[in-house]
């Protein structure tokens, strides 16, 4: 490979760097535990933890120091404000801390709690440091949408004995006791408590002080002198603190729950395990830390490259959240009391900014996350390409290799939409270049891909490469954009290009200078189906602590980088997404953007895609893709993905064709591989794994309806695109831990993929007693609990749900543009009753048109009972529904299945023999009733064990039209037309 991030120009840090660089292009073993904290290495940590223990041992008779102090109370406008106090040993005065509660009119509920003397900048800072001295409260800004707070400004107060109760949210069915002293809040619905702040006593607002003169020999420490509160070092870097000690922590109870999920990402099972030691539980916290943390461990709390410190407690009829809302470092501890019903404890502390806690009643997963997404905002609607397959490697190294896997796809018949190139495509790692060498000509190679309607994803990361004559580093300069050291000079550290300077994408010049790259005059080569992949964002700084930048780092308005380092990735892929819906793409109009990211915070759904970094090509990398994933749809990012293949190393073929297999399962589906890999394009398999592959392939791009609509309802009401049992049987107690299947939407469609090495049969569990049938054979699963399902290598297990229709589209095409003109089927699955429902949403898949309402959104509901199938239009706006109805008019249904037909139809005639094609009468939007010659196929049940299937073909429905088709006489003996 070339290291042309070691050009003798740039060889200044010698040695060191050279084994810096070395060691993130050689692949290591594991994961090096040495390069990141444990909560003991993390002074905030170790002493909240030991803060938590003392407080939790029964000697202690502990007693939490805060207090409401009661004429300080105010209700106004959906607030209530009120002065903590804290009680400090050994001190007088006490510390005032001001709280406010705010009431949201959908029930959520913040809780936000500040240090008055922090507030007016009345501290000293440290050391030379140009720091903000406020706690950090600007992570409403980039987490939660603009528009966020509509406040409930019907909360009813009450004032008893030291008891504060708010009645609040629809119907008032919420209330929020605030107990004065010691304080907390206790959250009720429906008479019972969900949620508990400070149930424990373990909050903890670390309150400014100076830093105490080191005792005189036989002397005690001062009790303020706090154990790693003042300089620390870790991995040879100090960090300096400015500010002192600042943590801030909480404890937060979930009484009757058993399960907790979220706080993603990492790499461990759906439902969070304990991390207070014992067993099959972790001894640290579950950490969030955006880190590049490559060559990840599996069945780990550690942290990885993004965080979402958002968590859901589930029980049978009651799901909750809360929202840590804080950016700093933070930890969180889960414990569970087993009683005669389990309480989940849990303990989050963070290393500075404001107490921030969101809290969410529920009562569904459904109503949960819509109240999360109102807060935080909705994943985004993608281009349509998006959600197709991409294929990746690190890396196409020129202009004739793209054109060669290009051709190889089509010459194998696998679709393809997206090829992506990764850091070599650059001249010497500046991005908005391309290398005169290898890549001579981009321009003509996006066009040459366009031709299938393909596109192009080229990387570009938020290290700035320090060298001459490179106008993005002198611009970065000369307009003051870049990221600080503690002493407010420009920062300076060590990424792919050596030597490089960060974009403070926090700024908000910043982002308009980003912006102005982006342009097709300025970016010279790319071209409107180019897109962008946001990497090493946490930031990823190869010299600095804990590969990331020093805590001491100041941004835009002197916020140090401790405050905001979870949000670090996410405002750098903000800047990029704007930047790409600010691309002229002809006449005026722009299109929507993509963004791939690998580190985030909660809101950063609303910009693009994430991906799990860098696994490997092992079978458990492989098996804990799908519990992160779903990890990240709970926590309202659903758009994910995990690299298909496994980042480092080679897969064996039995294992690149399992990845496959699950990875179109994957929200974003994208093979990659590391620079020192093997080549593994699919068609470089041999059989009979290529076409296994291929298949697999081919059926994420029939199911490409069924993929959009669910993103659709995903970006409408934040129910995650793919769904943990839980999730979709929310009553299902002994499913709620499952994290190795999941449903696609609301299709039915119920996926356990195989991620075992020679494994050739799996089981399914089945949450309820509607009829399943096999994707692929009919075969019929019933029954609550678990199914075998045999699944040699070429099987994928896969069951259809009774009760669903799913929308496909069955051509196979080079790409999904390819796709646009063709006609979809409906394939009706049965249920015990002979009933099905679903739903179709479709627009132009890459405008902002559909913003104006030119889309198409269908449900499809099949009556067992009148034996009637029948199209009802769900579009909001009649009159923006009728303009895109004519232009999407060509679109046609064009083949209905019916699967378990026998459930609703008498189809005994049709099984002997007996009938033959019959009349189905067509009723359109006009009430106009036409009668129609289906061609029909049916295929009799094999066994009692199978569903039969009936299939009616030329269909042409229209797919933006009401109708309804009457299916009475299909299969029937001949009967006179008007007895219809
Ligand atoms: C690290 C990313 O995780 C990986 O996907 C990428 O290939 C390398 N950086 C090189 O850009």
């Amino acid at each position: 490979m070339r290291v042309s991030a070691l050009s003798p120009s740039n060889s200044a840090g010698g040695l060191t760097i050279l084994l810096l660089l070395l060691d993130f292009i050689t692949p290591a073993a594991t994961v090096k535990h040495e390069n990141f904290k444990t909560c003991s290495q993390s002074g905030f940590c170790r002493r909240n933890r030991a803060f938590a223990d003392h407080a939790l041992t029964p000697e202690s008779n502990w007693v939490s120091p805060y207090e409401i102090k009661e004429n300080t109370v105010l209700l106004q406008n959906g607030i209530l404000s009120a002065e903590i106090l804290k009680t400090v040993p050994g001190q007088t005065e006490k510390v005032v801390l001001p709280l406010n509660i705010n009431f949201q009119k959908n029930g959520a509920v913040r809780v936000t709690i500040d240090e008055l003397k922090r507030t007016k900048g009345d501290i000293v800072l440290r050391g030379e440091s140009k720091a903000r001295k406020e706690r950090y409260n600007e992570a409403e800004r980039w987490a939660l949408i603009p528009d966020w707070d509509v406040r409930d400004d019907k909360v009813v107060y009450d004032n008893q004995k030291g008891q504060i109760t708010l009645t609040f949210g629809p119907e008032l069915k919420y209330k929020a006791i605030v107990t004065v002293y010691p304080f907390n809040i206790k959250f009720e619905r429906d008479g019972e408590t969900h949620v508990v702040l400070n149930d424990r006593g373990l909050m903890n607002v670390e309150h400014w002080r100076a830093q105490p003169a080191e005792p005189e020999e036989g002397k005690e420490k001062s009790p303020e002198d706090l154990d790693g509160g003042w300089d620390e070092t870790f991995g040879g870097n100090t960090d300096t603190k400015p500010r002192g000690p600042e943590a801030v922590s909480m404890d937060i109870s979930f009484p009757g729950y058993d399960h907790v999920f979220g706080i993603p990402s990492h790499a461990t099972s759906l439902s969070l395990k304990t991390t207070r030691g014992g067993e099959g539980a972790y001894e640290e916290p579950y950490r969030l830390y955006n880190a590049d943390v490559f060559e990840y461990i599996v069945d780990s709390p550690m942290t990885l490259y993004g965080s979402i410190p958002f968590m859901q407690a589930h029980r049978k009829g009651s799901s909750v959240g809360v929202l840590w809302l804080n950016a700093a470092e933070t930890w969180v501890d889960v414990v569970k009391e087993k009683k005669t019903k389990t309480d989940t404890k849990t303990h989050w502390v963070s290393e500075s900014g404001q107490l921030d806690v969101w809290v969410f009643l529920g009562p569904t997963p459904q109503t949960l996350y819509k109240a999360y997404g109102e807060l935080t905002g909705f994943t985004k609607m993608p281009p349509s390409f998006a959600i197709a397959y991409h294929q990746c490697r690190w890396n196409y190294v020129s202009e004739d290799d793209v054109k060669d896997v290009d051709r190889k796809f089509d010459k194998h018949d696998i679709p393809y939409d997206v090829i992506w190139l990764d850091i070599e495509y650059t001249d010497g790692k500046r991005y908005f270049t391309f290398d005169p060498l290898t890549f001579k000509e981009p321009e003509k190679m996006m066009k040459n891909i366009d031709k299938a309607e393909r596109k192009v994803v080229l990387i570009i990361d938020p290290h700035i490469k320090n060298t001459e004559n490179y106008p993005v580093v002198e611009e970065l300069k000369s307009k003051d954009l870049a990221v600080k050291d503690k002493s407010g000079d420009i920062y300076e550290g060590w990424c792919w290009p050596g030597s490089s300077h960060w974009i403070d994408a926090f700024n908000p010049a910043a982002i308009e200078w980003w912006k102005s790259l982006f342009k097709f005059d300025r970016f010279k080569g790319t071209a409107k189906n180019t897109y962008i992949w946001n990497d090493m964002n946490e930031p990823s700084v190869f010299n600095g602590p804990e590969t990331t930048m020093p805590k001491d780092n100041l941004h835009f308005g002197n916020w140090e980088h401790r405050d905001l380092h979870n949000l670090n990735g996410m405002t750098f892929m903000n800047a990029t997404h704007q930047a790409l819906e600010a691309r002229d793409v002809g006449k005026g109009k722009t299109q929507r953007s993509f963004v791939l990211t690998r580190a985030f915070f909660a809101g950063a759904q609303r910009l693009g895609a994430m991906w799990t970094g860098d696994n490997e090509a092992k079978w458990e990398h492989l098996q804990a893709s799908l519990p992160m994933l779903l990890s990240q749809g709970i926590a309202g990012f659903p758009f994910s993905g995990a690299d298909v293949g496994g980042f480092f190393g080679n897969p064996s073929k039995e294992l690149l064709t399992r990845w496959y297999q699950s990875g179109i399962w994957y929200p974003f589906f994208r093979a990659h591989a590391h620079i020192d890999a093997k080549r593994r394009e699919p068609y470089l398999t041999g059989e009979p794994y290529t076409s296994i592959i291929r298949d697999a392939i081919r059926l994420r791009y029939a199911l490409l309806p069924a993929w959009y609509t669910a993103f659709h309802r995903a970006s409408k009401d934040g129910m995650p695109i793919i769904r943990p049992n839980f999730v979709a049987h929310p009553d299902d107690e002994e499913g709620f831990a499952i994290d190795d299947q999941a449903y696609i939407g609301d299709t039915g469609l119920l996926v356990k993929p195989v991620v075992g090495e020679g494994v050739d049969k799996v089981d399914i569990h089945l949450a309820d007693d509607e009829i399943y049938y096999d994707y692929w054979t009919h075969k019929i699963y019933q029954g609550k609990g678990k199914k075998e399902y045999s699944a040699p290598l070429e099987k994928i297990p896969l069951l259809m749900r009774g009760g669903h229709i799913i929308p496909r589209r069955d051509r196979p095409r080079r790409s999904s543009g390819l796709m646009k003109h063709d006609p979809f089927t409906l394939v009706l699955v049965l249920n015990k009753r002979g009933h099905a429902m679903g739903w179709l949403y479709h627009d132009d898949g890459e405008s902002f048109d559909y913003k104006q309402g030119a889309y198409i959104h269908r449900q499809f509901m099949y009556n067992g009972s009148r034996k009637t199938l029948s199209s009802r239009d769900l579009h909001k706006d009649r009159a923006a529904a009728e303009t895109y109805k004519k232009a999407a008019s060509a679109l046609q249904i064009e083949k209905i299945v019916i699967v378990g037909a026998s459930n609703s139809l008498d189809t005994s005639a049709l099984a002997e023999g007996r009938s033959k094609a019959k009349a189905i009468l067509v009723e359109d939007d006009n009430g106009k009733v036409k009668e129609w010659h289906a061609s029909l196929g049916y295929t009799a049940a094999v066994d009692k064990d199978h569903g039969d299937v009936l299939v009616i073909k030329n269909a042409k429905l229209k797919i933006g039209n009401d109708w309804t088709i009457y299916l009475e006489q299909v299969g029937a003996e001949d009967k006179p037309k008007d007895e219809l």
